[in-house]
């Protein structure tokens, strides 16, 4: 392999999702990891013989070790279990918080230098668990579910609104579950607060839908949770590291004080580039905002305290 090496551990769902889209946009070689025997592999081949009919120049790589991982730039862990109707991301912690251990120890082995990015929930404890564990320095370690909350909130913005996704800016802070922050006041489209655009009852709405994004999914589909959007989601932070491109995405990122929290990942706005998270920006809340933000980090400690390593 020539190109960067991106490693997708978890070849389920978002995992597999995650290869399709990295290959589409030609970020790198993809090494596909799982511990189901033949899956990775099998899913890997179909996607390089899909690279012909797409015009793709990767390679990619599927595996039940690490041997092919070495020295990737990025890698992703989406492996664990997802949840099923009447669970909630926290009921995953105990099974994941060991599959996430198992992972992120063999990722500090052979990738030590790599910038690490969780999906396995519960996000912001798992995130924990990988940084516990690789005791990689903290901006090389991070997590998804800001990109995809807040998509889940434009989305639902875009429709009430019956205008172009494109066109609606919002953002959703704190832990990935059902404290997180849609960021009302921030909201807009093309530049005009949606609290000019809407009404507050229909606001109240798309945000409890936003909030509830995940369980709508897991409802509807009965046997796994969303893979879609969250591999779209992943996708984006990886090609702002790839690519250094300097973007300022929500992320589960270590907060040394920022927003009154410390020693937590938590979801916040974040510039990333080749570095990993290279700063947390501190937006400057309303009372009422930070209270949320902060109620939402309490949860967030509070799973975290749970965690036995
Ligand atoms: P899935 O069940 O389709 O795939 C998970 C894969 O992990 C399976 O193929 C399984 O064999 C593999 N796996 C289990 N233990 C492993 C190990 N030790 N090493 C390597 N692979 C291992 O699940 P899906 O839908 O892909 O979701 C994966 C995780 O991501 C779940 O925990 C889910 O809750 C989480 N998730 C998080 C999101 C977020 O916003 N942060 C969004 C969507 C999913
Ligand atoms: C989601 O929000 C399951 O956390 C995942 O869809």
């Amino acid at each position: 392999m020539a190109r960067k090496r991106i490693t997708v551990i978890g070849a389920g769902n978002v995992g597999a999702t995650t290869a399709q889209l990295l290959a589409l946009k030609e970020l790198g070689d993809i090494v596909l990891v799982d511990v189901v025997e033949g899956m990775p592999q099998g899913k890997s081949l179909d996607l390089a013989e899909y690279c012909p009919l797409a015009g793709l120049d990767v390679e990619l790589f599927g595996a039940n070790d690490y041997s092919a991982t070495k020295g990737s730039e990025v890698v992703v862990i989406t492996a664990g279990i997802a949840r099923k109707p009447g669970m909630s991301r926290d009921d995953l912690l105990k099974t994941n918080t060991e599959i996430v251990k198992k992972c992120s120890a063999e990722i500090a082995r052979t990738s030590p230098e790599a910038v690490l990015i969780v999906v396995s929930n519960p996000l912001d404890a798992m995130v924990y668990v990988a940084a516990q564990v690789t005791k990689f320095p903290k901006r090389r370690i991070l997590g998804m579910a800001g990109v995809l909350d807040s998509a889940r909130f434009r989305c639902f913005l875009a429709m009430e609104l019956g205008c172009s996704v494109e066109d609606v800016h919002a953002l959703v802070l704190g832990g990935h579950g059902d404290t997180m922050v849609p960021m009302v006041r921030f909201a807009n489209l093309a530049g005009i607060p949606i609290t000019e655009l809407l009404p507050q009852a229909k606001i109240d709405a798309i945000v409890a839908r936003t909030r509830n994004g995940g369980a709508e999914i897991v409802a509807l589909l009965k046997t796994g949770s969303a893979y879609y959007a969250p591999a779209g989601s992943v996708v984006e932070m990886v090609e702002a590291v790839v690519k250094d491109k300097k973007r300022v995405l929500p992320v589960a990122a270590y907060c040394d004080g920022e927003y009154g929290v410390k020693g937590l990942f938590v979801g916040v706005p974040a510039l990333l580039g080749a570095a990993g998270v290279e700063k947390v920006i501190e937006l400057k809340l309303n009372p009422e905002e930070l209270a949320a933000f902060q109620q939402s980090a309490g949860h967030v400690e509070k799973l975290v305290k749970g965690i036995r390593l």
